[in-house]
């Protein structure tokens, strides 16, 4: 079975960190040059020269096009060979791979698998990321030394925050509020809520509700690879629960993470809140969730290099695992139908 399911659009880059300049991304164990054209498109390329795989990312953009560094053939966004030096006509048959890409939510994507079943709507778009009513944090891009799906497991699972997280997404003494999940479609949602507990220490300052809260997370996890956890408190007694939360604080942390190679993977995170930009607020905010993302960071890589090492184990099955256990069920579908592994 294919290892990845390549139909999908997958987190390449920050929107931000793409101009008119070749840089290179690895997805799904592929290499990627991207680039803007001048008129602002994204355009993605199989980063190897067909002639003798130079990878084209160390040619240079002529226009819009790549030439490479080797002996000058040069390519257009789609991948077709516009020039071969010292020949009247470049041979039709010279072709690079080129991805179909497309830009939501401050971020490039690309298609993996067959460019035909490429559909640009269906790239993910959270509708509050419109709404004015939120402001927009944009985090980083933190390589993970780490399976993706490990990462994935971690956004499946609201468990692990009292024990990771706690100077900055937990308050103590909840491990046992139960967690609740739901297959719907080819998304998984986990989630918990906390009733009449104080404010975790992330949402500090942003609110005074004079007393304990009442606080929900849900974990949105859309197969394969982005996650989006809607998290938030209302004063307690207030109907929350019941959907009543007009006086609240609420973020969505939105994970695209990379799958970059068996041991690999970037997490773009960013936040929306409902709350208006401020940026002393919105830094802080952005260091608090910075050190909490590196407290998984660490633990996620050192749980990899453990799995790296010879050893004769097995998962244990535990009833927190039964989220990350879909989670991982939706992605081997979704590998299955992409068909047979390509030659
Ligand atoms: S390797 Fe690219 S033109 Fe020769
Ligand atoms: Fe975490």
């Amino acid at each position: 079975m294919n290892r990845y399911a390549f139909n999908a659009w997958y987190p390449l880059a920050w929107s931000r960190d793409i101009g008119h300049a070749l840089t290179t991304r690895r997805v799904l164990e592929e290499d990627i040059v991207v680039f803007r054209t001048e008129a602002g498109a994204v355009a993605a390329l199989e980063d190897a020269c067909p002639h003798r795989l130079a990878p084209l990312s160390i040619g240079r953009l002529r226009g819009d096009a790549v030439e490479c560094g080797y002996h000058g053939l040069t390519f257009d966004c789609e991948g077709t060979c516009t020039h071969a030096p010292g020949m009247p006509r470049p041979p039709a048959s010279v072709r690079v791979r080129s991805y179909p890409t497309a830009e939501s939510m401050g971020m490039v994507w690309v298609w993996m698998g067959d460019a035909a079943k490429a559909d640009p709507s269906q790239v993910f778009h959270l509708p509050q990321y419109d709404d004015p009513a939120y402001s927009v944090v944009e985090g980083d891009a933190l390589p993970v030394q780490a399976n993706y799906l490990s990462l994935a497991d971690n956004l499946c699972d609201p468990t692990h925050v009292v024990f990771v997280h706690q100077t900055t997404l937990a308050s103590a003494g909840r491990e046992e509020t139960r967690v609740m999940h739901e297959r719907q479609g080819n998304k998984v949602v986990t989630w918990r809520w906390v009733i009449d507990g104080p404010l975790i220490p992330v949402f500090e300052g942003l609110k005074d509700f004079g007393g304990n809260v009442d606080r929900w997370h849900y974990y949105h996890y859309h197969a394969p690879s982005i996650a989006v956890i809607d998290f938030g408190s209302a004063r307690t007694g207030t109907g929350a629960p019941e959907g009543h939360r007009d006086d609240c604080i609420q973020m969505y942390a939105c994970h695209f993470i990379t799958p970059v190679d068996e041991r690999t993977c970037v997490q773009h995170w960013l936040v929306l809140k409902n709350s208006p930009a401020d940026p002393a607020v919105d830094e802080r905010l952005r260091a608090s969730l910075r050190l909490a993302f590196d407290e998984d960071k660490r633990v996620l890589e050192a749980i990899q290099r453990n799995e790296d090492k010879p050893r004769e184990w097995k998962r244990i099955r535990l009833a927190l695992d039964a989220s990350s256990i879909k989670m991982r069920g939706i992605v081997e579908e979704m590998a299955a139908a992409d068909g047979p592994p390509a030659a």
